[in-house]
């Protein structure tokens, strides 16, 4: 190389990219080198300055220069880049043989576990879940369902008032007559599963909320046998494939006739034990064949249509499916209750 200065710009950038310890670093050499108001390029366009025959040389002289900085510069960047990585690196190492921080992972209350498993039986038989209001008109807790002003079978279901004529059900069977009013004389097969409130003192056995699942059917020719059949699959999906029913007479005044379901003791298989109380037989829910008043009152001709309706405690269900002691363990949210029905993953 014949030009002495380029030499020198040349020895100096080689020489700063050596000692250069940061990718920040080498940028500010690149400009200051090969930038548009380096040194360099500052010559570079004085180009035409020289006399005609030493331009080529020193145009090339310049281009060698400007290649090998940017080479070298190019070089110590991959260098630099690679050592910066490796630090990042190994600075943000974690230890992966510490033992993780354990994890408290919750269950379902089997409250739910329980519902979920009752309504999936009933949609396996075609029944459709229904919703209806918790907060209800007198008209629809009781006046439709058969249960008029100075019924006695109100003192049974005292409850929490809103005002004179609007409560909190207290039961899911005001469902029946919002599906009625709904379907408008077609058939009806629904469930509808739901909180209900009682104003009742709580106790092992007792709690002001529950829930129940309503079941309605209404039809042409339904009879009390399609009512038998229905919950007696319902008991051996529930409590196993051996179990039998047994209805007892009873009285709703929405049902005629009303019945009280019994399942034979799971524990004792009749036979009698502490469980079923000596009798062989554990009461699981009420029903019967819709009252020809329910169905009049809510747009069903009951010379043509008939139909089948039950109401069963969840909560009941539940206690019997886990033997529950106390139904207000549903609702306590006590972590060694609930981690007794946590899935084993
Ligand atoms: N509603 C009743 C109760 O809460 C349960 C019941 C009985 C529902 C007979 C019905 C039925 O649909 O037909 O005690």
């Amino acid at each position: 190389m014949k030009n002495n200065k380029l030499k020198d710009i040349l020895q100096n950038a080689l020489g700063t990219i050596e000692k250069a310890l940061s990718l920040d670093a080498l940028i500010n050499i690149k400009n200051t080198y090969l930038s548009k108001k380096s040194e360099l390029m500052g010559m570079m366009s004085k180009i035409g300055e020289l006399p005609p025959e030493e331009r080529k040389e020193f145009g090339q002289e310049v281009n060698e220069v400007k290649t090998t900085i940017a080479a070298s510069l190019d070089e110590k960047m991959a260098e630099l880049s690679e050592k910066e990585m490796a630090e990042k690196l190994k600075k943000e190492e974690i230890d992966i043989s510490l033992p993780s921080r354990s994890l408290t992972v919750g269950g379902r209350n089997p409250f739910h576990i329980i519902k979920d498993e009752m309504i999936d039986v009933f949609l396996g038989m075609g029944f459709e879940v229904a919703d209806g209001p918790e907060v209800e008109s007198d008209e629809f807790n009781f006046e439709l369902l058969n249960i008029p002003k100075d019924h006695p079978a109100r003192d049974m279901q005292d409850t929490f008032y809103i005002d004179k004529n609007t409560l909190l059900r207290t039961h899911t069977s005001p469902v029946q007559a919002h599906v009625m009013a709904e379907k408008k004389g077609e058939a009806i097969r629904v469930i509808c599963p739901g909180k209900t409130y009682r104003r009742d003192d709580d106790d092992a056995t007792h709690s002001h909320q529950f829930a129940q699942i309503e079941g309605l059917v209404v039809d042409k020719d339904i009879n009390i046998g399609h009512l038998k059949a229905t919950l007696e699959l319902f008991a051996q999906r529930m409590f196993g494939e051996k179990r039998k029913i047994r209805l007892r007479s009873s009285y709703f005044p929405f049902t005629e006739p009303s019945v009280e379901v019994d399942i034979d003791c799971a524990n004792c298989g009749g036979k009698g034990c502490s469980m079923c109380k000596g009798t062989g037989y554990i009461e699981i829910l009420g029903g019967g064949m819709v009252h020809p008043n329910v169905l009049k009152m809510n747009g069903y001709d009951p010379e043509v249509y008939s139909g089948f309706a039950f109401g069963i405690g969840i909560e009941r269900v539940a206690i019997l499916r886990y033997g529950i002691d106390d139904i207000r363990r549903f609702y306590q949210n006590d972590v060694r209750f609930l981690h007794q029905f946590r899935k084993k993953i």
